[in-house]
């Protein structure tokens, strides 16, 4: 049977040493000899694999490890301690031949030359990548049809803006057509329309050639426009791995309670906020704000307390002329759960 899995991971870990520093010069003398050194553990016992095709993204507070985890999968870092298998090579040790076969996007990060026209920087990548003019020829045009890439040929990279500079560089990691493609928060920084074209990229490149895709991102468009399937990462650790579909359900047992009520101003809403926490008790308080239709929203924890009882009770104690249920976005989740863990 074939395997389906390109990328497998297995129980991976990356410990990084860091000396305590002293405080001034003589501090700095003390630190040469001091051997006070303390362990970070940035990325902790993961494990995860991903089929061919797929594009995940790979999400989590700042500090969490995925850089680390990214680096290490394109080779550039080893691990202290697990397995790492990508397309049956073993990433840091093969990074040789490895890296013919992936393209890797940094968000800050350039492939290109400063100095020389864009179209001479891929000239160089070529000949560096021993890329077949089929291949290139492919890749230009996949990206001419796409983003009309000729536009930027003859502009030396330093003349050109964040935005165009970040399409170019994904092209440049493209034109050897590799089968799986890192991107380390690729739209940081970029206008909407730019974002709209490198995901426009992404999915082309996804659908089209079944280029299997990774990209860590903390941009919420990128996660709904994108990313099927979710990782994320926290303190070094995997603590979601499944459908974006279910990240909701998972961590945001979270409704809003929508009413239409007369005359909404903040007596009542403080008032229905009071009756409601004094007759449920949670553990978290229960917020009651004014949406900007004139609606009062309620937000209310699933887990913790049936939505359906709080409708009973404010149905039954106000003139309630109109009720709507929303699952909390996206958006609203990701925050709160990253929110909850650097407390
Ligand atoms: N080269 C390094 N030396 C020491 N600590 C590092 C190094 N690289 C990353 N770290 C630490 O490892 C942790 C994870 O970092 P990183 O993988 O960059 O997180 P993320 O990309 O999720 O923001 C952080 O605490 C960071 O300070
Ligand atoms: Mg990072």
């Amino acid at each position: 049977m074939k395997n389906k899995k390109i990328i497998e991971v297995n129980n991976v870990k990356r410990y990084f040493k860091i000396l305590n520093r002293q405080e001034g010069l003589v501090g700095a003398m003390k630190d040469l000899f001091s051997g006070n050194y303390r362990t970070i553990k940035a990325v902790d016992d993961i494990s995860f694999s991903i089929d061919k095709g797929e594009i995940v993204g790979f999400i989590g507070p700042n500090g969490a490890g995925k850089s680390t985890t990214i680096k290490m999968l394109t080779g550039v870092l080893k691990e202290t301690d697990g397995t790492i298998l990508v397309d049956s090579y073993i990433p840091f040790r093969d990074r040789k031949k490895y890296v013919a076969n992936i393209g890797v996007v940094l968000g800050q990060r350039s492939q290109l030359w400063w100095n020389i026209p864009v179209i001479e920087s891929f000239k160089v990548l070529k000949d560096i990548y021993k890329i077949t003019d089929a291949v290139y020829n492919r890749s230009l045009k996949l990206f001419n049809d796409l983003i009309d890439l000729k536009q930027y040929y003859n502009m030396p990279v330093r003349k050109l803006s964040l935005g165009q500079k970040t399409l170019c560089n994904i092209a440049a990691s493209f034109l050897h057509s590799p089968k799986l493609i890192f991107l380390d928060e690729p739209t940081i920084g970029l206008d909407v329309s730019i974002k709209k074209n490198v995901r426009r990229i992404i999915h082309t490149l996804n659908k089209e050639l079944e280029t299997t895709i990774l990209i860590t991102t903390h941009d919420i468009g990128d996660i709904e426009n994108l990313c099927k399937r979710l990782i994320m990462i926290d303190k070094g650790k995997i603590i979601f791995d499944g459908l974006t579909s279910r990240f909701n359900r998972t961590f945001g047992a979270l409704r809003t309670l929508r009413l239409d009520v007369e005359q909404v101003n903040k007596t009542l809403l403080a008032e229905i906020e009071e009756q409601i926490n004094s007759k449920f008790s949670c553990k978290e308080k229960i917020v009651v704000k004014k949406g900007s239709d004139n609606w009062v929203m309620i937000t209310i924890n699933q887990d913790e307390l049936p939505l359906l009882d709080v409708l009973n009770f404010t149905v039954k104690t106000y003139a309630v002329k109109d009720v709507k249920i929303e699952e909390i976005s996206l958006e609203d989740v990701i925050i709160r759960t990253y929110e909850g863990m650097l407390k």
